[in-house]
């Protein structure tokens, strides 16, 4: 699909058709483009956890305080962030680069990143937000449809997939079939509202 095409009519569906599962195939296909998504300094420093069962995509439902996408789409991505991946073996966030590269990065990582969670976060963050569209777009390459969601119980989601110490849930992404029409987008802003050329 055309990627303009897939931006407009990427929507946030609400119901999705619960025959519909998508093979491992695909849901490898989709994986591995997803983790083509840029992060800084190639820290790649999200973790995803992608459920394709049952029971478990149940669980989720219910921490999502009761939404259904969870349990009715083909597959559950939660998009959480590695606050240590800085530290951990920089050197192979470069490995196809030259030595010299690889530490120059890492002494960046550590500048940046060591003593300074909130740094951390928000990188956790802008990455998992990248994926998440990433995921979204090839969603519909993929002739499916996706939600992106943050309603749920943290602690609740946190202990379904077993989050490691150290780790920040940022947010879940549903793919699957959707099951109706959706309604006519909320309202976007005028482009002159949100974008300035140059300078605010
Ligand atoms: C970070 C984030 C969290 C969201 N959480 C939920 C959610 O928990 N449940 C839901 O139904 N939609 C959720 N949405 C979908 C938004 O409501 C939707 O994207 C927005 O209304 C714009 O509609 P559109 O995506 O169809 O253009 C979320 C969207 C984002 C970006």
């Amino acid at each position: 699909m055309d990627v303009f095409e897939a931006i407009k009519t990427r929507r946030a569906i609400k119901k999705f058709n619960p025959a519909h599962k998508m093979s491992s195939d695909d849901v490898q296909k989709l994986m591995k483009h997803v983790i083509l998504a840029p992060t800084s300094y190639n820290q790649q420093n999200w973790r995803f956890v992608y459920v394709t069962d049952q029971d478990v995509k149940e669980k989720i439902s219910v921490v999502a305080r009761g939404q259904a996408q969870p349990r009715d789409g083909s597959l559950v991505i939660v998009l959480c962030g590695d606050m240590t991946a800085w530290k951990t073996e920089p050197l192979r966030y470069w490995k196809n680069h030259p030595s010299e590269k690889q530490e120059t990065v890492k002494a960046n990582l550590e500048r940046k990143y060591s003593d300074n969670p909130q740094n951390q976060r928000d990188e956790a963050v802008r990455s998992c937000g990248m994926a998440a569209q990433t995921i979204m777009l090839a969603a519909k390459d993929m002739g499916l449809d996706s939600c992106p969601m943050v309603g749920f119980e943290y602690d609740d989601l946190a202990k379904v997939i077993n989050l490691p110490e150290n780790h920040l849930i940022v947010m879940m992404v549903v793919v699957g079939k959707r099951a109706e029409d959706v309604s006519v987008r909320g309202g976007q802003l005028p482009l002159n509202q949100v974008a300035f050329e140059n300078s605010f």
